[in-house]
Formats: C-alpha cells, structure tokens, sequence
C-alpha cells in the first residue's frame, strides 16, 4: 500500500548488505540519490546520509515529512542540530560500527608517516632506487599522544601497548582511574604537547576543538613530532600546520580528514612530509556493512515507533 510506505532517501554512498534489513522491508521505499537530484524531497520521512551531504536548514525546510536524520557513522557535524530539532526531526548516528576500522587506519598512517612509506613507494613507481631517501623513525619507545580517548582511542593505545610505545592522553571527561587501568597515562592538554612524539586527535569536532592545534598550540609539542588528523578536518588549523612543517618543527603529517573536503588545499597536501588519504578511515568492507545496518535498523524502528536509541 503506497500511502503507508516510508520513503527513505539514501544521499550518500552506503553497503547494500548493510541496508538490507531496509531494503527487504514491507512499507519501506528506499531511494538512493543526491538531494539535489530529487523534486520530490517532500514525501521523504528519514534521510541517510555519510559525510558528504550538508543537511543543513535549507535542506531540513524542503522535507516537511521528515522525521529521522541517520548518520552511517559517527560524526554528525555535517548535520544542522538546532535546525533540525527546529523541525522536529531526530538525528541519529552509528557510534561503535567503524571503531576498529578507524583505529587500524590511523595505526597505517602511522607506520606509513614514519617508515616514509608512500613516498618511498612513488618513488619506486617512479622507476628510482633510492634506498638513502627514505630513512624512517622507530615507533618502539616513542611516546604517543592521544587527544580524544573514546571508542577509537581506547582501541589505538591496545595496538600501540603492542609496539611497545609509552601512551599519554587527554580527554576531559577520562579519569585518572580508568587511565591507569588501561595502561594509559592522563595529562593534561600543555603536558602532552610537551611529552609526545606522536600525536594524533580522535575527538569530534566541536566548538572547543576547532582549531585546537592552533600555532601557539603546535608551538608548545617537541621539536620533530609528527602528527596526526584522522577524525575531523578543522580540528588541526591546516595553515598553522603547513607553516610548523615548513619551519621544521613539525618532523610529518599524516592525514585522512580536511577542513574542506574534497580537499584541494595543495599547499599543505603537496609537502613532501604530508601523506594523505581521502577520508578512507572507516572505508572497510566490514565498518560499512555494520554502520549501515545499525542506522538501518534504527530508521526502521523510529518509523515504526520505537524511541531512538543513539539519539
Ligand atoms: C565518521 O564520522 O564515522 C566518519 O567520518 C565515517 C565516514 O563517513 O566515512
């Protein structure tokens, strides 16, 4: 029956496999497209989106029928909370579905930034044999610094425990406690600026981590640290950070994630100590299958009506 069916807007890429509890529904109409794409925006009631749709209020304005915003991930800063709560629209999110494919990526940027190898790879495709080129730092005994120790934190100190790496963090709402039980030392934000070799932020992007590593910021962390951005562009000030690199203080960066995606800020990407991946983190087989079937299930039961449960 049409007029009881739930139509769903699918805006972003996303694993069929994961979808099927929605596809295989009865009364659930499921439409992958781009806003953009759609004269109809007003007969949708849930919209699915990733990273790359801007669901913001101009959008929220065209879909009265609206009722749940899904998230196939974690971070919901490309939605507009207050418009949609405005419009009385639920937004929801995949907390823990990419948690460990995150974690392992960074730990691949990681060894990729220190050991130099994506340059070193280029090179070789480039026909060279430069075994000088490429010398690269030991991560065993190397203090690593974790701004942001939720679900993906917590998993990269376990990967770095077996690198043997000392593990600093700083995480306001993690207790001197529950860091010691996990083998991590808590710090706070000025004392792991100081005692890191390697850095990297996990935390969502916020009013209070805009910018955070801002050039006083980046100023204060070891002379050679290297860091690294895989949760949130805009969390690193990407001029402060190319100008850190260029004076040498900064030893590399590795990052997944830009303050404006697709990222052309070539100035700072075409640095040789810069490695890059387009935001691929939690681009696995098996992160996609299990965000996209926790958003699933969820639209489902919202449109049923169920409460939310990561609301
Ligand atoms: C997230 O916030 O979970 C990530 O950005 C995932 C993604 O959309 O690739």
């Amino acid at each position: 029956n049409v007029d009881t069916a739930h139509a769903v807007l699918v805006a972003d890429a996303m694993s069929d496999d994961g979808l099927s509890p929605l596809l295989n529904k009865e009364n659930f109409e499921v439409v992958r497209a781009k806003p953009s794409e759609r004269d109809d925006l007003n007969r949708f009631s849930a919209l699915l989106v990733r990273s790359s749709t801007q669901v913001d209020a101009a959008l929220l304005a065209q879909m009265p029928n609206l009722k749940i915003v899904a998230r196939a991930g974690v971070g919901t800063d490309n939605i507009d909370l207050d418009a949609a709560t405005k419009h009385g629209v639920i937004i929801i999110n995949a907390p823990d579905g990419n948690t460990i494919s995150t974690a392992e990526h960074t730990f691949a940027m990681m060894m990729s930034l220190c050991r130099n190898i994506p340059q070193a790879y280029s090179s070789v495709k480039a026909h060279e044999w430069n075994r000088k080129a490429f010398q690269g730092t030991e991560l065993r005994g190397k203090t690593l610094g974790i701004v942001g120790f939720g679900r993906i934190g917590s998993e990269l100190a376990k990967r770095a425990a077996a690198f043997q790496m000392p593990v600093v963090v700083y995480d306001p709402f993690l207790t001197a406690e529950r860091a010691k039980k996990v083998g991590v030392t808590l710090l706070s934000f000025e004392e792991l600026l100081e005692a890191a070799d390697v850095i990297t932020v996990h935390t969502p992007l916020t009013k209070e981590t805009k910018n955070l590593f801002n050039e006083e910021n980046l100023n204060k962390t070891k002379p050679g640290v290297f860091i690294l951005n895989c949760a949130r562009g805009g969390i690193i000030d990407e001029q402060a950070l190319q100008t850190a690199i260029e004076n040498g203080h900064v030893a590399g960066a590795a990052l997944d994630v830009f303050e404006h995606e697709p990222a052309t800020n070539y100035s700072l990407i075409d640095l040789p100590q810069v490695i890059v991946t387009p935001h691929i983190a939690a681009s696995t087989v098996e992160a996609q299958e299990s965000v996209a079937t926790q958003v699933a299930e969820e639209v489902i039961s919202v449109l049923e009506g169920a409460p939310a449960a990561h609301s």
